[in-house]
């Protein structure tokens, strides 16, 4: 249990280079995929399909396609930046604005045109990096019965992912999710480059592989317990807790 509980705790974003002459075993990536197989889906509908990618030319291409960049996403993102580390931890929410590149951070400055070279350096740069890349494909074929929305076969994939993270930081594999995989024109040209049937969705991708720098690890903050638990009825803070740990 607590070895479970650490791993939780330890799990986190890698956004830095993978370290390309080490490659992922086998065997490890079987223990990956192992538990994305066993995570938990809404009436075990198993609604995903996974895309392994480690051939270099294809991720090459993949990192040749444009990242698009919308307005909103900029001042949605703006909003929850933090421009320095006491300020993160003072927030205990959100990310810091150095986690980005540039010319995200600053929504004013932002020009579609003359900044389209940073949207192409961005995949280019998250792809190029990684030895490894897992796509995972939502098939709405397979939808949770009597879902709105299919909200239940989104949630399925969370869990998804989460079983492969944990998987990953068990081992000491990085883990970098990419949601730009399933904007508009970029899911466009990636399902038709890598033949991903018509039908099938991208939901996000992951990059995985060894930091190239084991001291890469950024700020993580979160809210306290006592931030976010009601008892018996919202608003009750009446429960105490040990301190939480930073
Ligand atoms: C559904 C989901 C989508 C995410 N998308 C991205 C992404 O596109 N790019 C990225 O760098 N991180 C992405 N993340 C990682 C979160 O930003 C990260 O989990 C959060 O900031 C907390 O940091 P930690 O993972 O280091 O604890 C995503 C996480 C989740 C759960």
């Amino acid at each position: 249990m607590t070895e479970v509980l650490e791993i939780i705790r330890q799990r986190h974003s890698t956004r830095g280079a993978f370290d390309l002459s080490r490659p992922i075993e086998k065997t490890q990536l079987h223990q990956i995929l192992e538990a994305a197989r066993w995570a938990p889906t809404d009436h075990n509908m198993q609604n995903f399909e996974i895309l392994i990618v480690d051939d270099k030319e294809k991720l090459v291409a993949v990192g040749q396609i444009p990242a698009e960049l919308s307005e909103d996403f900029l001042r949605e993102n703006y909003a929850q930046l933090s421009f320095s580390k006491e300020e993160l931890l003072i927030k205990k929410r959100g990310m810091l604005a150095s986690e980005f590149p540039p010319a995200w951070i600053d929504p004013e400055a932002w020009n579609p045109t003359s900044d389209y070279t940073s949207q192409l350096s961005f995949l280019a740069r998250s792809v190029g990096e990684t030895p490894l890349l897992l796509i995972v494909l939502y098939d709405a074929t397979k939808r949770a019965p009597a879902s709105e929305g299919d909200v239940l076969g989104h949630m399925s994939l969370g869990c998804v992912l989460e079983n492969m993270w944990l998987a990953s930081e068990s081992l000491g594999i990085g883990f970098h999710v990419l949601t730009v995989f399933s904007n508009g024109r970029v899911q466009e040209q990636v399902k038709r480059l890598l033949h991903v049937p018509p039908q099938m969705k991208i939901a996000f991708a992951c990059a995985l592989g060894y930091p190239a720098n084991s001291s890469d690890e950024s700020l993580r903050v979160r809210r306290n317990l006592e931030d976010f638990i009601h008892h018996n009825q919202f608003g009750r803070r009446d429960l105490l807790w040990e301190p939480s740990r930073p």
